[in-house]
Formats: C-alpha cells, sequence, structure tokens
C-alpha cells in the first residue's frame, strides 16, 4: 500500500440552499453559493496552486500563488478568497497566471534554504511540490540578499521543531492553532520583513501550546516539522486506524517506513475528528515499538515459574487444554469471559460467541457494561434509547452546552475543540462540577454559569433543575410528548427539599435551567440540538431523594 494522499480543496465547505453553477477551465460544475473558486475548482477536479490555503481553515488570502482570471473582470483575483457566481467564467492556466506564479515562489525561495528545497529525504513538503508545479527553475534574485536563514531553531518541543527559516508566514500554524485547535498559542509578531511566528516569545514548550500538531499538520514548508520525521525516517505506506486512547475514536493515517511508524497523521475522513488530534495519538505511539512490549506467546506452569517463549500452536493449544481440564473438574460454570471497553464490538462479540458456543455457559460481560450503565439506564428511562442522543457534529448546532461533571479539554480533547469552536459563535455555556476546569474560563471561552456542587450531589442538582423547569413552566410539552415516556414527569416531580439541598451545595441552578430551557436546548429541539453532554459518570448517592420519594439508591449501578 503507498502513502494516502488526500484532497485539499482549499477552503471549507460551505452549506447553503442555493446551488451555483459556473465553469473552471471550460468544465461546468456546480457547488453550494458561498463557496470559494478554488474549491470549486477542485471539485472540478482542476487543482490551483496555493500555499496559505487549506480545506480546515478559513481563507486568508496571503500567498498570492492561487491567482486566476476571470472572463469580465479586472486582474487576476486570489481563487481561495473568491466567491464563487453563477455563470462564472474561470482559468486557472495561462501564460500570465504561470508567469505570476513563478515570480511569487521566485521570491519566497530567495529567502528560503536551498538544501530544503532540493532535499528529497523525509516527507515531501507543500512548498517543494509547488516549486515543481509552477515551474521554477531559477531564482533570479539570488539567494544571498537580505533574508531569515540565520534565524534560530526552536528545538523546545519534545515532539516537533520550528525552524523559522523555512516560514513563509503564511499564518497557516497560528490559524490552525486559533481555528481548529482553539489554544490560540500563536501569533504573528512584528510588521513587514520582520514579521515571524511567535509563541508569545517563548519556546514553544514554556507557551499555552498543548502539542496537538494542528500547526505542524497545517506548514505547507516543514518549518515546522515531527522530529521523528527530521531523525530521517521517509514513510512509504500509510495504513488508516483507529487512536485507541480514549473515547473519541479519531482516526489516523499511520505513516511507515517499512513496518516502522514514522509518523501519525490525523485522517481527515475520519468521522470523529475531521483531521484533527490530540497529543496522544498524534505523539505518543512510542509504545508501538517500545522494548517492554509483548510480542511473542509466553506460558508457565505455575506463578513462580519464569515466563517461556513458544510458539502459537503451543500457546492455543496449552489454553484449550488447561481450559477443559478447569472445566472437567470444577464443572461448566467455572469459567467466563469479560471484555474490556476498549474492545471493539465485534471483538466483544466474538467473545461471548466463544463462551456460550465451546465453554457452554453465559459467564459473559464486558466492563462497558458495568461503568456504562447508569448513563444507559437514565437515557433509557428518559428518551427511551439507552445509546447517546447525538453524534460529535451535532454540538456545531448548539445553542447552549451543558457540562456535567466531565473535563472534555482534558479527557477528549479532539472533540472539546468542536465544541470550543461552537463556544467561540456564541453558544451558551453551563458547567455542573466541584473543579473549576479548563472551559469555566479559557482564551475567548467564559461559562455563563459554573455551579460548583459539592461532590456527590449531581442528582441533586439535576433533579433541582428539572423542578426549576416543571414548576416555572419552561417544559417543551410537545416534544416530552414526541418522546413517549410518561416517565419524565415523574423525573422532573422534585420534592423541594431537593431543591434546597442544591442550593446550599452552591449550585445557582435556577438562573442557569431558565437560561438552559429558555435557549430551548434541552428540553425542546433536543434531537436536533446537541444540549447535554453527558461525558463523566454520575453515580447515585444512597439516600438522595430522586424524585419518587423513595430515596433509592443503586440506579446509577444497575
Ligand atoms: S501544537 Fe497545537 S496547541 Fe501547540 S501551537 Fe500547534 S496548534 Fe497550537
Ligand atoms: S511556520 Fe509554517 S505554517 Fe506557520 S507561518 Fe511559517 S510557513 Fe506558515
Ligand atoms: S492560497 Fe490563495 S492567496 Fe494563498
Amino acid at each position: 500500500m503507498a502513502l494516502i494522499r488526500e484532497i485539499d480543496y482549499g477552503t471549507p465547505k460551505r452549506v447553503s440552499q442555493t446551488a451555483v453553477t459556473l465553469e473552471v477551465d471550460g468544465k461546468p460544475v456546480t457547488v453550494p453559493a458561498g463557496t470559494s473558486v478554488m474549491r470549486a475548482a477542485a471539485e472540478a477536479g482542476v487543482q490551483i496552486p496555493k500555499l496559505c490555503a487549506s480545506d480546515n481553515l478559513e481563507p486568508f488570502g496571503s500567498c498570492r500563488l492561487c491567482l486566476v482570471e476571470i472572463d469580465g473582470r479586472r486582474g487576476t483575483p486570489a481563487s481561495c478568497t473568491t466567491p464563487v457566481e453563477a455563470g462564472m467564467k474561470v482559468r486557472t492556466q495561462s501564460p500570465r497566471l504561470a508567469k505570476l506564479r513563478r515570480g511569487v515562489m521566485e521570491l519566497y525561495a530567495s529567502d528560503f534554504p536551498s538544501e530544503a528545497l532540493n532535499s528529497t529525504a523525509g516527507v515531501t513538503s507543500e512548498f517543494q511540490e509547488m516549486a515543481i508545479a509552477v515551474g521554477l527553475n531559477e531564482v533570479r534574485y539570488g539567494l544571498s540578499g537580505r533574508n531569515h536563514q540565520d534565524s534560530e531553531k526552536d528545538d523546545s518541543n519534545p515532539y516537533f521543531a520550528f525552524d523559522p527559516a523555512k516560514c513563509i508566514v503564511c499564518s497557516r500554524c497560528v490559524r490552525a492553532c486559533d481555528e481548529v485547535q482553539g489554544t490560540l498559542a500563536l501569533t504573528i509578531d512584528g510588521r513587514g520583513f520582520a514579521s515571524h511566528v511567535s509563541a508569545g516569545d517563548k519556546p514553544f514548550v514554556e507557551s499555552e501550546c498543548v502539542s496537538c500538531g494542528a500547526c505542524v499538520q497545517a506548514c505547507p514548508t516543514g518549518s515546522l516539522l515531527e522530529k521523528t520525521v527530521v531523525a530521517g525516517g521517509t514513510p512509504d505506506r500509510s495504513v488508516v486506524t483507529t487512536c485507541a486512547y480514549c473515547g473519541v475514536g479519531c482516526s489516523f493515517k499511520a505513516e511507515l517506513e517499512g513496518d516502522v511508524v514514522v509518523r501519525m497523521m490525523p485522517f481527515k475522513d475520519g468521522k470523529a475528528n475531521h483531521g484533527h488530534s490530540c497529543v496522544k495519538g498524534r505523539f505518543a505511539w512510542g509504545y508501538t515499538t517500545h522494548k517492554d512490549r509483548i510480542t511473542k506467546p509466553m506460558i508457565r506452569a505455575k506463578i513462580t515459574d519464569p515466563w517461556r517463549e513458544v510458539s502459537w500452536e503451543e500457546a492455543i493449544g496449552h489454553a484449550a487444554s488447561e481450559f477443559k481440564r478447569i472445566q472437567g473438574k470444577y464443572g461448566r460454570d467455572s469459567i467466563g469471559g469479560i471484555t474490556s471497553s476498549r474492545c471493539t464490538n465485534e471483538e466483544t462479540y466474538l467473545v461471548q460467541k466463544m463462551i456460550r458456543a465451546a465453554f457452554g455457559n453465559n459467564n459473559t460481560d464486558t466492563c462497558a457494561r458495568v461503568c456504562h450503565s447508569p448513563t444507559g439506564y437514565g437515557l433509557k428511562t428518559t428518551l427511551g434509547t439507552s445509546a447517546g442522543t447525538q453524534d460529535f457534529d451535532s454540538v456545531a448546532a448548539a445553542d447552549v452546552v451543558m457540562i456535567i461533571g466531565a473535563n472534555p479539554t482534558d479527557a477528549h480533547p479532539v472533540f472539546a475543540s468542536q465544541m470550543k469552536r461552537r463556544l467561540r459563535q456564541g453558544a451558551r455555556l453551563i458547567i455542573v462540577d466541584p473543579r473549576r476546569i479548563d472551559l469555566v474560563k479559557s482564551p475567548h471561552i467564559q461559562a455563563d454559569y459554573h455551579l460548583p456542587l459539592l461532590p456527590g450531589t449531581n442528582v441533586a442538582v439535576i433533579n433541582a433543575i428539572a423542578h426549576v423547569v416543571v414548576t416555572e413552566g419552561l417544559v417543551d410539552e410537545a416534544y416530552v410528548k414526541a418522546l413517549r415516556h410518561g416517565s419524565f414527569r415523574a423525573v422532573a416531580q422534585v420534592h423541594r427539599r431537593t431543591e434546597k439541598f442544591a442550593r446550599s451545595a452552591g449550585a445557582n441552578h435556577r438562573r442557569a435551567s431558565r437560561g438552559h430551557s429558555r435557549r430551548r436546548a434541552a428540553l425542546r429541539d433536543g434531537r436536533k440540538r446537541c444540549d447535554l453532554l453527558r461525558f463523566g459518570r454520575h453515580r447515585a448517592q444512597p439516600g438522595i431523594d430522586h424524585g419518587d420519594g423513595h430515596g433509592e439508591s443503586g440506579d446509577g449501578n444497575r
């Protein structure tokens, strides 16, 4: 298998009810209104040279490499910042455009380390590809003028290096940190020739950077580059895989040289991550070749014996005969199997099949059943399904986000980045947590309400919120009726004692409930709008009134 190259359409996909048809190099193409000429061309199969544009970033229009000609327009507009219009006739190739693009690349190349421009080691950069695409074969200005080639490298980050000599100040890294990751660790400092990328005038490792790698991925020149690639790896094939670190399930292209991983690149087609990543999946994959990994089967007769490496045949034969021996001695029910929540559905299915069909009993379980049963029980009771009712992408349409007992920026950073994008667009945020998690206040984000409840009072606070929603007439009756679950009202019929309890827990739940409901989030368009984000595990506390007057315990552990 070869290296997977994904198409970069240059600018983000637009959504519109209005379709626009235009011609690019004589090819008709129809795209949603608001689409850039660059993207329309890419959709028609025409790649326009570019350096500062990428389809996960808003267009910026700084490099001037993507110029095109449009019938009836003067000049050569940048295709990345020009929106399509019906009937437009666009030309992407002409002697004039070729000359202009070569001139731009020549200027860049005159301040670019020549060895980096010509090097074939490591990964070919977009800059090198563009030099070839525009036919750059001379630099008339020479390489000895005023330049940045002696700029000091920043090697401080453990996973990637920053070489300002290769930087063309296209701002893709800055925009990736702002728009994709939401950390806002980078900026362009200085003006004109002195402008440069800065991590707040500090080395990367001392800055706000969380090492997600989005800027490295965005950089078209190799100015920001993974150290594993710098160390000499030239990947020759990719394997698409799923990160096993957290529950987000990000897709990655493992880029390998032979059988050795050179780097992990987030996969744009990944439905959970859309080409983004966090530090764990992107850089913390040293375990793949760690010396402590067990790569051969081993057995030992007694726990006091040393392990002995054996063939797979011997290991499987040994396990099978031991299972038989134990069942023969202690009975059919003496063995069983449990899978981890890290297993795929298919693996869990296979294990239960083996237990039932081969061992002849029903002693099979998965740890996910234990830790997620409160979630499943609550969802089934209120919404009629024990599965989540939202996908990650729905956060992009949320008016209100409520986070209970979870810390997404730490635990599920890739989803947190998607959520932060929506929050920066103006969605309201309610955090119910004793901790002051990062999202309570971080760059360009401030929670509307932080309910710092006492540990163990989640159920009381939720019941109190439900009480306010019901008693103040904030329920969307039509939505609740559509659920066909009478139990919702029972859940919301909360004894006043619970509200009192929640108040004593420091929760400003009344104002939060009103904000929440009046923005028509949780109880109204729940299926269309991402509302309650349930990442944490919330166990019901013994002795707390659940609204049914029984003060039962154990819901959370069913
Ligand atoms: S690695 Fe991530 S957090 Fe750090 S500067 Fe780059 S984009 Fe920002
Ligand atoms: S480091 Fe790379 S992405 Fe950032 S401005 Fe320089 S060339 Fe562009
Ligand atoms: S890609 Fe359009 S100006 Fe850079």
